[in-house]
Formats: C-alpha cells, sequence, structure tokens
C-alpha cells in the first residue's frame, strides 16, 4: 500500500513543523505549504526559513509548496492534484495584539484562507480528516467573567465548576475577542460548519498556549519561548497588568501533533476540543520567571505595566477530560519543567550555530 499524504499548512511554523517531522515518523508523504508570512508579520525575528531547512534535511522526500493560503486558484488546483489523506491546518496570523494593526491581512489569513482550503477538501477530498488550529482566544474575554481567587503567585478559578479548567461548552458569543479572536472564532465556525452541514470528519483544537524547542517565540506571540529568551539574553520582558499573576496552560507542540494523530485514526465529524496544557502545565507569568531562572540560573530582567493587553485572559486552562474521553491512548507527555529545559536548550543552541 502507498504512504498516506498530509498535508500541512503553516509547515514551518511551530505547529506546522512539528505535526510535518511527527506525521512523517509515522509513515506518511508530507507536502507542507508555507508563505514564511511570519517574517511579514514580526519582522526578522520571525522568519522561519531555519525551520524550512532543517525540514528538508529530517524529513525524507519532504515536499515544500512556498504558497500563500489567501491565493484561492493556488490553493484549489494544489488539492485537486494532490488529494490528502489528511489535512492540518495550522497557517495563521497567530497574534491577538498584532491583528489590529493588520485587520485585513488577518482575517484575510484567518478566515477567508481557512475556507480555501475546506472548500478545496470538500471538492476533492471530502473524506480526509480536516484538522484545524484554532485558539482558546474565540472565547474571548469570557472567561475573565468567572469569579477568581487572588494566591500569592497566580489567580485561581473561585468556581468548583471550573476546578479542572475550560471546557468546550464555554460561550464564544458576546464577548470581547480581539480581531484576532473574531477571525479565528469565523475560521473555527466555518471548519464546525464543513462538519456538520457536509458531514466531513473536521476538527477544531482550540489552543491554550502551545509552545515547544522550534517555537520562534517574539513578544507578541509564543509566550514560553519568547520569555525563555529574554531570559538567556538578558532582554528585558514587559509584564501587562493583573500582577504578573495571569495563568497560562502551556503543552508541547509534539503532544498536539500525537493527538491530531489519534484523531486520524479515529476521525469524528464537526469535533471541538480545548487543547493545552491543562491544570497540570499551567503557570502565571511569575512562577514562569522562577522556573526559567532556576532552569538558566540567570536572574530574569522584567518590568511591569499597569494596563492589561485589551481582551487578555487573567485566569485560563483548558480541561482536558473531553478529549481524554474520546481519545483515552492520548495523554500529556512534557511536564512543565520539562518544557522549560527543552525551549532552553533550543534557543542556546539556535544562539550558539548562530540560526537565530
Ligand atoms: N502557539 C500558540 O501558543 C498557539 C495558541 C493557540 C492557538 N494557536 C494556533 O495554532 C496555529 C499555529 O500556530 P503557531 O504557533 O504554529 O504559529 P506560527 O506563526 O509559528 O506558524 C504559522 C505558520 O503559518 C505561516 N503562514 C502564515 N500566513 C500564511 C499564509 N497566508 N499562507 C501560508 N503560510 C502562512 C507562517 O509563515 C508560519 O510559519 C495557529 O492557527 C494559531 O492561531 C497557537
Amino acid at each position: 500500500m502507498s504512504k498516506p499524504t498530509v498535508l500541512v499548512t503553516g509547515s514551518c511554523g511551530l505547529i506546522g513543523s512539528e505535526v510535518s517531522v511527527f506525521f512523517a515518523s509515522q509513515g506518511f508523504h508530507v507536502v507542507g505549504i508555507d508563505s514564511n508570512h511570519r517574517a511579514v508579520f514580526f519582522g526578522p525575528e520571525g522568519d522561519t526559513s531555519w525551520v524550512l531547512d532543517r525540514l528538508r534535511r529530517e524529513i525524507p522526500g519532504y515536499r515544500h509548496e512556498a504558497l500563500d493560503i489567501r491565493d484561492r486558484d493556488r490553493i484549489l488546483a494544489l488539492l485537486n492534484a494532490l488529494r490528502p489523506n489528511l489535512i492540518v491546518h495550522t497557517a495563521a496570523q497567530p497574534s491577538h495584539d498584532k491583528a489590529a494593526t493588520i485587520p485585513f491581512l488577518d482575517f484575510e489569513v484567518n478566515a477567508l484562507g481557512t475556507l480555501h482550503l475546506l472548500e478545496a477538501a470538500r471538492q476533492f477530498c471530502p473524506e480526509s480528516p480536516f484538522i484545524h488550529m484554532s485558539t482558546n482566544k474565540v472565547y474571548g474575554d469570557r472567561p475573565n467573567s468567572i469569579p477568581l481567587t487572588e494566591l500569592e503567585t497566580r489567580w485561581a478559578y473561585a468556581d468548583p465548576a471550573f476546578e479542572n479548567g475550560i471546557p468546550e461548552n464555554l460561550s464564544i458569543d458576546q464577548s470581547k475577542h480581539s480581531l484576532f479572536g473574531a477571525s479565528k472564532v469565523a475560521g473555527d465556525i466555518m471548519v464546525q460548519e464543513y462538519g456538520r452541514y457536509f458531514q466531513m470528519p473536521t476538527c477544531c483544537l482550540r489552543g491554550g498556549c502551545l509552545t515547544g524547542p522550534n517555537h520562534s517565540g517574539v513578544e507578541l506571540h509564543g509566550f514560553l519561548s519568547y520569555l525563555i529568551k529574554c531570559n538567556l539574553e538578558g532582554r528585558e520582558y514587559k509584564v501587562y497588568g493583573y500582577k504578573g499573576k495571569q495563568v497560562r496552560d502551556n503543552i508541547h507542540s509534539e503532544d498536539v501533533a500525537r493527538f491530531m494523530f489519534e484523531f486520524w485514526k479515529a476521525p469524528r465529524v464537526a469535533e471541538v476540543y480545548n487543547l493545552g496544557g491543562g491544570k497540570a502545565n499551567a503557570c502565571s507569568i511569575l512562577e514562569a520567571f522562577s522556573m526559567a531562572e532556576e532552569v538558566t540560573g540567570q536572574p530574569m530582567q522584567w518590568r511591569y505595566l499597569e494596563e492589561n493587553r485589551s481582551g487578555d485572559h487573567i485566569c485560563y486552562y483548558s480541561d482536558l477530560s473531553k478529549m481524554q474521553r474520546h481519545y483515552p491512548a492520548w495523554s500529556i507527555s512534557r511536564s512543565l519543567k520539562e518544557l522549560f529545559e527543552e525551549i532552553c536548550g533550543s534557543w542556546t543552541e539556535r544562539q550558539t550555530s548562530k540560526t537565530i
């Protein structure tokens, strides 16, 4: 039997590159799409050319398409020719704050680009699972309406209903999302609709903080990666509001890819999952500073700014119970400590080989 083909959009990004390497190791032929728009969004620090070199080195037969997902005709033509067995859509403008300065580009990539891929999939490979990277920002600032308790280094949910984190049935309506959150809502709903309306095996993964050694973290996107980079370079990290006690849950990008593999093996229609590190891998910014200092041995330089980022979550961690109920073979494989160590190791290596 010939190898199944996976089409990975955003293949040079954090998640796309991990997914490409992971599925190649599971015997897939990998075709990646990436236009290096991360460099357009974030400048030279966001450049992912080093990842493309790595994919070419590490994945035998890797095929790269330097295509922009906004290019409808070329996306349709590629899907027609390729008819992949699986589509993993990770290409995006990923920053909450950046979107307000580039509203048309943000929407065209996150919403319209997603529609191009969905429609191409419906026309040429409707039975192939379509996995979409969505975000917890689709909930807007609704999680901030949950009563909180202030602890010494973090905020915590005071309502026991959220003890295990945010479930998928939290409303995504009538809250403040940022333009990024709104464009991701459009993509998320469209992916669900292609599932429900056309009975296609689609899935939205609403990510928490996805991270790992392959992240090109920048101030506007990539929380732990950027925080550890700042620590290593003695660069000042700015904390925006909430006393630095805002909580994020962190998951290794390989655990994201491992979940996608489980979905590929037993796809469902129009599913939605909150995918993050869960309660066990949640930490506040203040706690992350201490952990970074412990791992690198260097003090964190940081500055506190009173004003929080607009619509930012005060406390967010994912309830992983639905994922684990549907896919019991999947669980988190990396602890928070291991995540810090791997990211630190990767930045040190990139600094040494000057590939940053
Ligand atoms: N990293 C996180 O913490 C996080 C959290 C929640 C959700 N997500 C979601 O996961 C997905 C992947 O995020 P990531 O962290 O890997 O982002 P990333 O920026 O590292 O990767 C995205 C990739 O897509 C490419 N790209 C962007 N626009 C494109 C276009 N028009 N055509 C082709 N390629 C394009 C970029 O060049 C980049 O390599 C996104 O949908 C993001 O919203 C990420």
